[in-house]
């Protein structure tokens, strides 16, 4: 019999918990310190790059991730070609990443020309496991890129041993993590080297752009002639000394960035208040399980907050009709994020792959059933300014759940 005390379903033409999107899920936010910020660099005289703003954000972006440097470049893909060129690798090598990331991960692995390796994930983090590393090495192994999913870092003790072990560095993959830390130290200078973004999305964003960090001296020198056509820093030397390329970030975005800047200080609190109210509803329903507290990881920057849907639980409602019908509640913005691995795309069986790498592809799949469940069946996210507004709003996410589950039969019936 139908259960009269449910109300329907947003997604079955039911009344949806808010009427339409609160402004806050808007992202990035611009005001007057961005216009000052541009209106002083259209008066500079200045505005390609190498100026002003460009030093002034690469020391504060430095700062703010307990870094020695901070070189700003022109997205967190080139940011991580340029670390592996960097530490030397190319074609010939083998860089071990895991499936669960954004294709960027990879893309600049093979236009460095080395081989991804790809380690399975754990459940419970969605970031890489030590274990699924440590059998993934091989004699070609020349670095391990870290990706902390959604801001969480990864396992810094498991992942350094590993790497300290059998002597290849372990690189950073921060395009989501601005302002996360492990046991009090910021992402970014934990690692040999590490690549944020600052993609339009992103909790530090500049509509475009990017930024490495490191603490290696040598490292960073390196890196700096890399961005900029291989011209030797602190010279107006001509001659290039190394093979470079143009990643340069312009004065523009450097100037956006450094206003962005409050909010990294502004937004972190909400962010973390409203992912612990999740965390505690959400976690008393069977239908979901959400991420391991690990007490290392002392801030997360939640540039999404990660979760694992339960088809089973609910009568088997499909995850992609489960995160409509949320969707459909104008409560949050919520995604089944990475659902096509990155190793079933066609693009690695390509022949540019091979051109690039001088190496085939096999599907690995076989050695990655996490990746298999959070890819295929569980894997959820919800993104960062969703979690942006208060108790009460956060408290309509979880209303939005409630009233998913409880209509999860109509709407198997209607939309399965
Ligand atoms: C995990 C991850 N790595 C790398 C990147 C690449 O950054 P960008 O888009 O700035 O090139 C992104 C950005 O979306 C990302 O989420």
């Amino acid at each position: 019999m139908k259960n009269l005390f449910v109300t329907k379903a947003a997604l079955l033409g039911g009344e949806p918990i808010r009427s339409k999107r609160p402004g806050y899920f808007s992202w990035p936010i611009g005001g007057q310190p961005e216009k000052e910020a541009l209106r002083r660099v259209l008066h500079s005289g200045v505005w390609g790059t190498l100026g002003k703003e460009c030093s002034d954000f690469a020391a504060k972006y430095a700062e703010f991730c307990q870094a020695k440097h901070a070189l700003p470049v022109i997205n967190g893909t080139t940011a991580i070609e340029l670390i592996l060129r960097g530490l030397g690798i190319g074609y010939g090598d083998e860089v071990i990443v895991p499936p669960y990331t954004f294709t960027a991960s990879v893309h600049a692995i093979v236009l460095t020309g080395a081989k991804p390796v790809f380690a399975d994930v754990d459940l419970d983090t969605f970031c890489l496991s030590a274990a699924a590393v440590e059998k993934s090495i091989t004699p070609r192994t020349r670095a391990i890129l870290g990706v902390h999913v959604g801001g969480r870092p990864v396992d810094f003790d498991a992942l350094g041993a590993v790497a300290d072990k059998h002597g290849i560095p372990l690189i950073e993959d921060a395009a989501q993590a601005h302002g996360s830390e492990w046991k009090n130290r910021r992402i970014g200078s934990l690692g040999k080297a590490a690549a944020f973004s600052f993609q339009n999305s992103k909790n530090l964003s500049g509509g475009e752009g990017g930024a490495i960090t490191t603490n290696d001296d040598d490292l960073y020198q390196r890196l700096w002639s890399l961005h900029h056509n291989g011209r030797p820093r602190n010279s107006t030397d001509m001659t290039s000394v190394c093979l470079g390329t143009n990643a340069r970030l312009s004065e523009w975005q450097c100037a956006i960035l450094l206003a962005q800047m409050k909010n990294l200080d502004a937004c972190p609190e909400a962010r973390t208040r409203a992912a612990a109210r999740l965390d505690n509803a959400l976690g008393k329903m069977p239908f979901i399980s959400v991420m391991r507290k690990d007490e290392r990881i002392t801030r997360n920057s939640y540039h999404l907050y990660c979760f694992r849907y339960h088809a089973k639980a609910l009568g088997n409602l499909p995850r992609s009709v489960f995160v409509r019908a949320i969707q459909a509640e104008n409560v949050a913005a919520i995604s089944e994020g990475y659902c096509q691995p990155i190793y079933d795309m066609k693009i690695l069986y390509s022949d540019d792959f091979k051109r690039m790498t001088g190496c085939t592809f096999e599907n690995p799949k076989s050695r990655l059933p996490n990746n298999e469940t959070i890819a295929y069946k569980e894997g959820c996210w919800i993104y960062q300014s969703s979690l942006l507004g208060t108790d009460d709003d956060t408290d309509k996410i979880i209303q939005a759940f409630e009233k998913v589950a409880a209509n999860a039969e109509e709407l198997k019936q209607t939309f399965a």
